[in-house]
């Protein structure tokens, strides 16, 4: 079996994630999994709850689930280590502001899964300001090679594909080569330009004036709309992302030539070297990625680009105590 490793497995997004990786969404339909979920002391009662539902589904990749306050225990040779355990932000926050709360996590758990996780464990960082996050857990490696750190925009590049679907009166299957870059916050750029609808260029069948305006903006500031609309973050979706994210990278991203993911950027696109960026990435093999180079941006790209670059490059200097 592949061992998986979530932490938070009692929030939200635990909820909803743990069961789909049991029933072999994730990782297909025929690889064993067991679960090795991580929470506080005072949730862990609730994970044990959440521990024997999984038990009543009966599913049959699911080989073992086990349940532990202890990063050394939950990260024990993990395979896959989903980070998800991390305070989320409520109506009027901004994911950065969870920096300060949020980051010292990432050191404790980047010391334990780089001691205790299998030698070529893979990582996401969902918690927030995820790829920041990322940056300051994957600060702390010496043995997991540092491209196997990476964060989640997943959950931004299929709203990208939501919204242009739901335009175009389409299925989210006729839409391809979205790509986000950058930061998970609202200066992300969603990139549309080798975007299609049904083969077809997206601004052969989308208003301009909406490309530019209603849809960058919904993409950019959705998990504030969807905060400010349920009272809480995102959750299901953010889960689906998350299984994206690992399933893809293990499995492929079938007929779509690359996906969103945020990771260690090494100078392409003039990125700067070391922060944990959103590009397109092309999944070479199992468990590997490569980044997508030599695309040609527009001009309007490169403008936002340097606000998303500016923006990360804060947040670096924000926790130069935490790297
Ligand atoms: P939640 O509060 O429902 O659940 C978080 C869980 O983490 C809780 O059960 C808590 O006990 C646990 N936890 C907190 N600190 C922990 C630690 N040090 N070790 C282990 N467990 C710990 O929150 P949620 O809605 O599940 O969201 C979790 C995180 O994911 C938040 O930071 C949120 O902002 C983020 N998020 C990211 C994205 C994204 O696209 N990257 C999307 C949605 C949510
Ligand atoms: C999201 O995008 O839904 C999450 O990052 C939660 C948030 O704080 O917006």
């Amino acid at each position: 079996p592949i061992r998986v490793a979530v932490t938070g497995a009692a929030g939200q997004i635990g909820y909803s994630l743990l069961f789909r990786i049991a029933s072999g969404e994730m990782l297909g339909p025929d690889q064993p999994v067991i679960i090795q979920g991580l929470e506080l002391p005072m949730a862990l009662g609730a994970l044990e709850g959440v521990a024997m539902e999984l038990t009543d589904c009966g599913f049959p990749l699911l080989h073992g689930i086990e349940t532990s306050s202890n990063p050394d225990e939950a990260f024990g040779d993990a395979d896959v280590v989903m980070l998800v355990g991390s305070k989320p932000r409520g109506p009027g926050m901004l994911r950065s502001d969870l920096i300060r709360e949020n980051g010292p996590i990432f050191i404790g758990q980047g010391k334990s899964i780089d001691a205790n996780a299998a030698a070529d464990a893979k990582i996401i960082v969902v918690g927030n300001p995820c790829n920041t996050n990322c940056l300051i857990a994957a600060a702390q490696a010496k043995r997991i090679p540092k491209a196997n750190w990476t964060a989640m925009t997943r959950l931004d590049h299929n709203r990208a594909i939501g919204q242009l679907a739901q335009k175009a009166g389409v299925g989210a299957g006729d839409i391809d080569g979205v790509t986000i870059w950058g930061n998970h916050s609202p200066t992300m750029v969603p990139d549309i330009d080798r975007a299609t609808i049904g083969g077809k260029p997206v601004a052969d069948t989308l208003d301009a004036a909406w490309l530019a305006d209603e849809f960058d903006g919904t993409v950019r500031t959705r998990g504030k709309a969807i905060i400010n609309a349920r009272g809480k973050s995102s959750a299901a979706s953010a889960a689906n992302a998350a299984l994206d994210h690992i399933h893809d990278w293990f499995l492929g991203t079938g007929d779509s030539p690359y996906v969103s993911m945020a990771v260690p950027s090494k100078g392409d696109y003039g990125i700067p070297e070391g922060l944990i960026f959103s590009f397109p990435c092309r999944i070479t093999a199992p468990w590997q990625y490569e980044i997508v180079t030599g695309l040609d941006l527009s001009d309007s790209v490169r403008d936002k680009m340097q606000g998303t670059i500016d923006e990360l490059v804060g947040e670096r200097e924000s926790v130069s105590d935490l790297l």
